[in-house]
């Protein structure tokens, strides 16, 4: 009998971004309301969409001797376990046949390949993920929760603090946690798993206290002209002092901070993107104050009240941090966004492209991933660096990265 190694992904903790189906060279991912599948036929083992998956849930395999239909994974809650499928009445088995031999080959070459894999900083810590399940929650408690944009503000932030308790929860800066609302959706299925970004240090809110922190923006929206709120960022911002919930992961193993003495960080944020940054801050200040690299931050918010943790941000040593505050909605003052300010700072962003100790991070809205490539694609052209080349090869070595959602 031969088999097929099928790629998967797992419904328990995919966060539906679509980022697989975006980043799919051959359109075999797609989904339904419920799940996002791989249709065996189709796939071809690039591994293009295994790193910008955030939670890892891409990443799964089965050895069968007929692949599961799109059909069959759509109706799944969970990954079926770890046998061997030898039914030959699903429509599959032909495209199973078809596949199969070419199947080794290509693993080994994906295996192989460089491209389309994203690799964390040199000098990361080891991240470890999913140590937390839906089966095995961690069950933390909330020892404060308060709202950190202006009272006149637009946005609902809060910071949360976490306990622990006495679990060990190996978190590093860059990495998220899932939360999942509890309770069903409409259609009395139980809510799906979030992602929200640790904005503590690994070592704890509190240093040596087993707590993190979270920076969570209550989404607001209308549904049939009536005002909503999002499920799981409603249930956290509403959380009290003392509420426990269940909490997984980590998540993500390559946006994470580097640790040596050299590095130069660039982070360009806008909201709650300034969350795992605050956690890299937070790291340099606490251990390497006065590191040879550099911290530079470029933040982008409507008003000083709509950009969380404005105060404590402006408190924060010239000696430690380069920061722009970028304002969009200022009255009387033209809109601005961050990569506005990047060309502003054109020759002292390419001074810091130049040196290999740089390591560029994204992290917030979407649409500005675009603009920010711009930007750096324009201070190269003006400061004689080649954008194209060094993007790429920052992307190879583990020198840019991008979250946003
Ligand atoms: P949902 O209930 O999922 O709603 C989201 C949107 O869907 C709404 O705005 C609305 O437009 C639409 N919608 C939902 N239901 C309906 C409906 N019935 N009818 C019409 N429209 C509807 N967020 C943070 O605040 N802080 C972070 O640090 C953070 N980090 C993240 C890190 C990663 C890697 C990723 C991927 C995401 C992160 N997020 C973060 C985003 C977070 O995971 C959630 O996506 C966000 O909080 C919204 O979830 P929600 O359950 O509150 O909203
Ligand atoms: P804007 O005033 O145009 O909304 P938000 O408050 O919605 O979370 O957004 C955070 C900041 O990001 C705001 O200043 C917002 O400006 C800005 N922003 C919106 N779109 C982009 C974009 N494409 N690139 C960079 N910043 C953006």
């Amino acid at each position: 009998m031969s088999l097929i190694r099928q790629h998967l992904i797992d419904p328990d903790i995919c966060i539906r971004c679509n980022t697989c189906e975006e980043t799919c060279p051959r359109q075999a991912v797609t989904h339904n309301d419920d799940n996002y599948v791989v249709d065996a036929a189709i796939c071809r083992y690039c591994m293009d969409c295994i790193s910008p998956c955030p939670t890892g849930a891409i990443d799964n395999w089965r050895m069968v001797s007929a692949p599961y239909t799109i059909e069959q994974q759509f109706g799944w809650d969970e990954l079926p376990e770890e046998r061997l499928i030898v039914t030959g009445e699903n429509d599959g088995e032909a495209a199973g046949e078809a596949v199969e031999d070419e199947a080794a080959q290509i693993l080994e070459l994906a295996h192989r390949a460089e491209g389309g894999k994203a690799v964390p900083p040199f000098s990361a810590a080891h991240p470890y993920v999913n140590v937390y399940t839906r089966d095995n929650p961690l069950v933390a408690t909330v020892t404060g929760n308060v709202r950190i944009t202006g009272d006149g503000a637009s946005a609902d932030i809060h910071h949360i603090i976490l306990d622990l308790g006495a679990a060990a929860f190996p978190v590093l800066e860059g990495q998220s946690i899932g939360i999942r609302p509890p309770g069903t959706d409409e259609r009395g299925k139980a809510h799906r798993l979030r992602l929200y970004s640790v904005s503590s240090p690994r070592d704890g809110e509190r240093p040596n206290h087993n707590n993190l922190a979270l920076t969570v923006k209550r989404v607001v929206y209308e549904r049939d002209g009536r005002p909503c709120e999002g499920v799981a960022s409603g249930y956290l911002c509403g959380l009290r002092r003392g509420d426990t919930l269940k909490v997984t992961g980590p998540f993500g193993n390559t946006f994470l901070m580097p640790n040596h003495d050299q590095a130069n960080i660039i982070m360009i944020c806008t909201g709650t993107g300034a969350a795992p940054f605050r956690a890299m801050t937070e790291r340099r200040r606490r251990r390497n104050p006065g590191a040879a690299g550099s911290l530079m931050l470029l933040f982008g918010a409507r008003t000083p009240d709509e950009l969380p943790y404005f105060g404590p941000l402006m408190k924060l040593p010239d000696s430690l941090i380069d920061r722009e505050l970028v304002f969009s909605r200022l009255e009387g003052k033209p809109k601005e966004y961050v990569q506005d300010r990047m060309r502003a700072r054109s020759a002292d962003i390419a001074r810091l492209l130049a040196s290999e100790h740089t390591f560029v991070f994204v992290c917030g809205l979407k649409g500005m991933e675009q603009g920010v490539d711009e930007a750096f694609s324009a201070i190269c052209e003006e400061n004689d660096l080649d954008w194209p080349a060094l993007s790429a090869a920052m992307r190879r070595n583990g020198r840019y990265h991008i979250e946003t959602y």
